[in-house]
């Protein structure tokens, strides 16, 4: 697998617990997008091969919302690299803070799910952002900074398979979006983090929460923000057309 350009500029669409087979076909006989992004869709793992059959001719890149790191084994409920790779997904995302919430999803958990993946050849889209408390409390950075220092690698950075999703846990399906300010000000922080402790920061960031197509152009305008990832807004085909359009 070739790895990817460094800040490469991508879109991608989670579509979390929505979209069977019948309404995955539907979405893809309307989202037909002529886009200089990178598009990457996450469906929930039924749908998966579904969406790969409907974008085979397409540049669109398919991937699932989450998977274990070892290869095959004792673990009720989980999906395993082998068997995304034989169906043809490529991406993994992980760490969304919905699987941190309400599944005990840890660092030092989306670190080995990493590195498993990474081994197998996939490419990978780790989630990171503080809480409104958190937020609130003056903490943005230093949640950041232990997100990044537990749940990363040189390796898993330097491998040009890994992006960023920067998703304040407060913007996610809320309506309040962080300001371009403020993303920009995270992604910043983010940068910072990685060239102290692997330094590198040359790679993909993208900001998630909330993402519209009101307000996508202005947060794709940010320096440090390199796409989004789209979370509500994706589950519309027009909608999401015109995020990436
Ligand atoms: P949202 O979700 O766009 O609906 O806020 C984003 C995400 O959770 O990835």
């Amino acid at each position: 697998m070739t790895s990817r350009n460094s800040r490469e500029r991508i879109i991608a669409g989670n579509w979390k617990m929505n979209h069977g087979l019948k309404e995955t076909e539907e979405y893809f006989n309307k989202f037909k997008p002529d886009s200089s992004f990178t598009i990457v869709i996450f469906p929930p793992y039924i749908s998966l091969t579904k969406a790969i059959e409907c974008t085979k001719n397409t540049e669109i890149e398919i991937g699932a919302q989450n998977a274990h790191g070892s290869v095959k084994g004792a673990f009720t409920g989980e999906i395993s690299g082998p068997m995304l790779k034989e169906i043809g997904a490529n991406w993994v995302l992980l760490g969304h803070s919905e699987r941190r919430q309400h599944f005990g999803e840890k660092n030092a958990s989306v670190k080995a799910r990493a590195e498993g993946l990474l081994g197998q050849g996939f490419h990978l889209m780790i989630c990171i952002g503080e809480n409104k408390v958190e937020r609130e409390g003056g903490k943005t950075n230093a949640v950041l900074e232990k997100q990044i220092q537990e749940s990363l690698s040189a390796d898993l950075l330097n491998s040009g398979n890994v992006c960023l999703a920067y998703e304040p846990v407060w913007a996610i399906g809320t309506g309040l979006n962080a300001t371009p300010a403020q993303a920009e000000e995270a992604h910043q922080m983010i940068r910072a983090h990685l060239k102290k402790y692997f330094g590198n920061d040359q790679i993909s960031i993208l900001y998630g929460g909330s993402v519209t197509p009101e307000n996508s152009k202005e947060l794709l305008a940010c320096q440090n923000v390199d796409g989004l990832l789209v979370g509500g807004a994706s589950l519309d085909p027009l909608k999401f057309s015109e995020i990436v359009t």
